[in-house]
């Protein structure tokens, strides 16, 4: 049997533990998914793609929201399947975010004249920003609540949901030093909005409701596009990987150092919150480093007063960073997007700039060099 992103094999979550120390505000865990009889195999740099299920709460508030019982049987518009909605609701729709399709068709039907101002208001395209606070705040469930004169056939209304998307995981381990397991590295998502306390539906899921050694979480492998090692065993690499961006790195780690005995330099910058409670894999890092061939710089942003953030270690460490540059060293960011992924550039480029004394413009040209060269790849989120 071959598995894909269509047929997922079904894994059970051999072992599951929390990251971060008692009295830490994170909760990360490491997760091991077993293999054994799937046949999957994947390269480091590669994710695994996760199809979740939802908690049982939010699927009984959606169906009191929707006042049905879930037995009712309803078509999967995707496959033509005929299943009762409950189960339909758990695996197959997304039943967290509000998509346009949906805000429009609870306007459409809305009775209350006050309610239906302000869905119009909100829906006129000069609003989009409200629009879109508005919909972040809430999930299908408490929208219908709001919207309570509203009601839809079960059809209809799973005709209006949007469906369940996978969420992807960097592979934090290699398959050649781990055999018939992947690990993965899980931040799981908690905050609150109007006034609920809600979940990412995944980390919720993988991290808290899967069972343990029990063969119910559908998964496949995504193979990188080009995140991966180098060729040659001997370059130097460097890694940037704050929080869960630790993840490829760790699989990077254990190939290099574990499978290939490499002895080529690797250096890691890691960041997180505390040092005495966020320090992922730090025994692991103390025994690699042990072999010799692992320089680790640690950031711990809530530690002081101030943030010491990955781009500022390597800022401390600019002339001895741009000599692994000139020396063919790789260069790898994972983690977040929005912020970090940034923040970091612009410190490659104030190091290039500084210790390899180039304009702006030089230093621009050095990193569009790097990329083309395929010696700055990025994974980031
Ligand atoms: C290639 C790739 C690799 C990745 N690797 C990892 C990894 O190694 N480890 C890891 O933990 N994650 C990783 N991710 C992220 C992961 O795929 C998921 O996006 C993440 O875990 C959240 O999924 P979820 O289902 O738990 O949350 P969802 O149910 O998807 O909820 C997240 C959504 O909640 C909403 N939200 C979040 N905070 C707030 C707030 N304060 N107020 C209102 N709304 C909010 C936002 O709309 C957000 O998009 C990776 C992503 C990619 C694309
Ligand atoms: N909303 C949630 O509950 C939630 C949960 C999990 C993941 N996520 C998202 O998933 C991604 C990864 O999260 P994660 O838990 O792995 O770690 P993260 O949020 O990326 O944090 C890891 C470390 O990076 C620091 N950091 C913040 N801004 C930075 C910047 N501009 N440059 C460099 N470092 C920076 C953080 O410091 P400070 O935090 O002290 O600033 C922390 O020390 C992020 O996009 C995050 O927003 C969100």
């Amino acid at each position: 049997m071959t598995y894909h992103k269509e047929n997922p094999f079904l894994a059970a979550v051999k072992q599951r533990y929390r990251l971060s120390k008692d009295g830490s505000c994170k909760n990360t865990q490491h997760i091991v998914l077993d293999l054994k009889k799937s046949n999957l195999r994947y390269d480091v740099g590669d994710s695994i793609g996760i199809f979740a299920k939802y908690d049982r709460e939010l699927v009984e508030k959606t169906l009191k929201a929707m006042k049905a019982h879930g037995q009712e049987l309803i078509q999967n518009k995707q496959n033509g399947e005929t299943l009762p909605l409950i189960d339909y609701l758990t695996s197959k729709a997304n039943i967290t975010d509000i998509s346009p399709k949906f805000f429009k068709a609870i306007l459409a039907r809305q009775t209350s004249n006050e309610k239906k101002e302000l869905l119009e208001f909100l829906s006129k395209e000069e609003n989009r920003d409200q629009w879109k606070t508005y919909v972040k705040k809430h999930e299908i469930w408490d929208f219908l609540l709001a919207n309570d004169e509203v009601a839809f056939t079960p059809q209809e209304f799973v005709d209006l949901l949007m469906p369940m998307l996978p969420r992807f995981y960097s592979i934090s381990s290699s398959q050649k030093h781990v055999g018939d397991e992947v690990h993965l590295t899980v931040a799981p998502f908690e905050y609150e909005s109007n006034g609920h306390k809600r979940r990412g539906v995944c980390t919720h899921y993988i991290c808290e409701l899967a069972p343990l050694e029990h063969p119910a979480v559908p998964i496949f492998v995504q193979p990188s596009h080009g995140f991966t090692l180098p060729q040659d065993h001997s370059s130097p690499i460097i890694m940037v990987g704050p929080g869960t961006g630790v993840a490829p790195f760790r699989a990077f780690l254990q190939e290099r150092i574990f499978h290939r005995q490499s002895t080529a330099k690797h250096w890691l910058f890691f960041g997180e919150w505390n040092r005495g409670t966020d320090f992922f894999y730090e025994n692991d890092w103390e025994e690699l480093s042990q072999k010799g061939n692992l320089k680790i710089d640690a950031a711990f942003s809530r530690d002081q007063e101030h943030k010491v953030y990955v781009q500022h270690k390597m800022w401390e460490r600019g002339e001895e960073l741009y000599h692994w540059l000139e020396n063919g060293a790789y260069f790898y960011v994972c983690g977040d997007a929005q912020k970090m992924a940034k923040d970091v550039e612009a410190s490659l480029q104030a190091i290039i700039q500084e210790f390899g004394k180039k304009d702006p413009k030089e230093a621009k040209e050095y990193i569009k060099k790097l990329r083309q060269d395929k010696r700055y790849l990025r994974d980031v989120y």
